[in-house]
């Protein structure tokens, strides 16, 4: 398994996965500015990944802080928070993971500075490791519905670069494999920036887990065809009500999936759950340079210049077109999943504007 990002002697070594699939490179940020370009231009990428290295750039960051009281620390630290929090406004996890770190700086008033940087080091580490294993009980949870020849489609990428390692809806994929189900998956290649033919199709074919790559469009031919059993994606946000952001084009595959009865399942730990938030049209959808779409990897020209475009690049699958919502905790009605927010109050946010 390839780490999306890590840790290594005061660096974060980040996978740029937009080189991705025809180089491996990977590139250490020695600041946290570093860290936040890399974010914002997609080096890193998927909701829990996101978070996960925004907490490792916060780290770096409190290191390149050179206060001698805790008041002006958290006052850089903040700045440095803001920052982050500028780089995508979509995945959720961006915030709580923002929102953690910040929570261990103000929970230590009266750390000594140095203690404090080690203590947010150690915190941005625990969460890839928590990650990790969430998606590991995501697997085990969700790898239940899913049967033995099951073919399976997904959008986007929530691989083990997606996250801190597994992956959520490939997480599943790889727990029923695991436990010695055969599949097939149809991976869409998700227009525009074709995270399903880039990284989903070679995060597959990587684990020798059978796939086929087909145009976004190609969903309901293969669904008409009887040729689709399940679906399952990730998550960028979900609202207490159960309604789900994820990238652009999971609401038609979704909607798509009810006309022929077949069963929609998100994938995702608790830190991509929005309990601040009634439904999804409060979650702020990003829209991302219309170069994504009048260009091929911001190289070939495909639409004719000037050509006005939109480039939305989350949508939002209301709750009633999903089946269940597959968490660490297990598998919820999406109308249940704001109920968790009961056993989650640790995790309410200080939230950052
Ligand atoms: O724009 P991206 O590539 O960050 O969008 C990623 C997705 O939409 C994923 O499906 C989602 O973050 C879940 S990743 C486990």
């Amino acid at each position: 398994m390839i780490p999306t990002v890590e840790w290594k002697d005061g660096i974060v070594r980040m996978l740029d996965q937009t080189k991705l699939p025809q180089e491996t490179v990977f590139i250490d940020c020695k600041d946290y500015e570093t860290v936040a370009q890399g974010i914002k231009e997609l080096w890193v990428r998927g909701a829990p990944a996101i978070g996960i290295t925004a907490a490792m750039g916060l780290a770096l960051g409190a290191r390149q802080i050179p206060a001698s009281t805790f008041e002006e620390f958290v006052s850089q630290f903040e700045h440095i928070c803001s920052i982050m929090a500028a780089t995508r406004p979509t995945a959720v996890n961006l915030f709580w993971a923002i929102d953690r770190m910040k929570k261990k700086v103000l929970d230590n008033p009266d750390a000594d500075i140095e203690a404090l940087k080690i203590m947010l080091q150690k915190e941005s580490q625990a969460m890839l490791e928590e990650d990790r294993a969430a998606n590991r009980k995501i697997g085990l949870f969700g790898s239940v519905f899913v049967a033995n020849d099951d073919n399976i489609i997904t959008h986007c990428n929530a691989g083990s670069i997606a996250t801190g390692g597994y992956g959520t809806a490939e997480g599943i994929m790889r727990a029923a494999v695991e436990a010695g189900k055969k599949i097939h998956v149809y991976v869409d290649e998700t227009r525009p920036v074709l995270q399903g033919a880039r990284l989903t199709a070679w995060e597959l074919m990587e684990e020798k887990i059978p796939c086929t790559l087909i145009t976004d469009n190609m969903a309901g031919y293969f669904m008409f065809r009887d040729m689709i059993d399940i679906a399952i994606v990730g998550a960028d946000r979900i609202a207490k009500n159960g309604d789900v952001a994820n990238k652009i084009g999971t609401y038609s595959l979704a909607v798509l999936c009810k006309e022929h009865g077949i069963p929609f399942y998100v994938a995702a730990p608790l830190s991509t759950i929005d309990f601040s938030i009634e439904s999804g049209s409060h979650i702020p959808i990003e829209e991302r340079n219309a170069r994504e779409v009048t260009h091929v990897f911001n190289k070939i020209q495909i639409a004719p210049e000037g050509v006005p475009v939109a480039n939305p690049a989350f949508d939002i699958t209301p709750a009633r077109y999903i089946t269940a919502i597959i968490t660490e905790k297990g598998a919820f009605h999406p109308k249940d999943i704001g109920k968790l927010a009961d056993e989650n109050r640790n995790l309410d946010r200080l939230r950052i504007t």
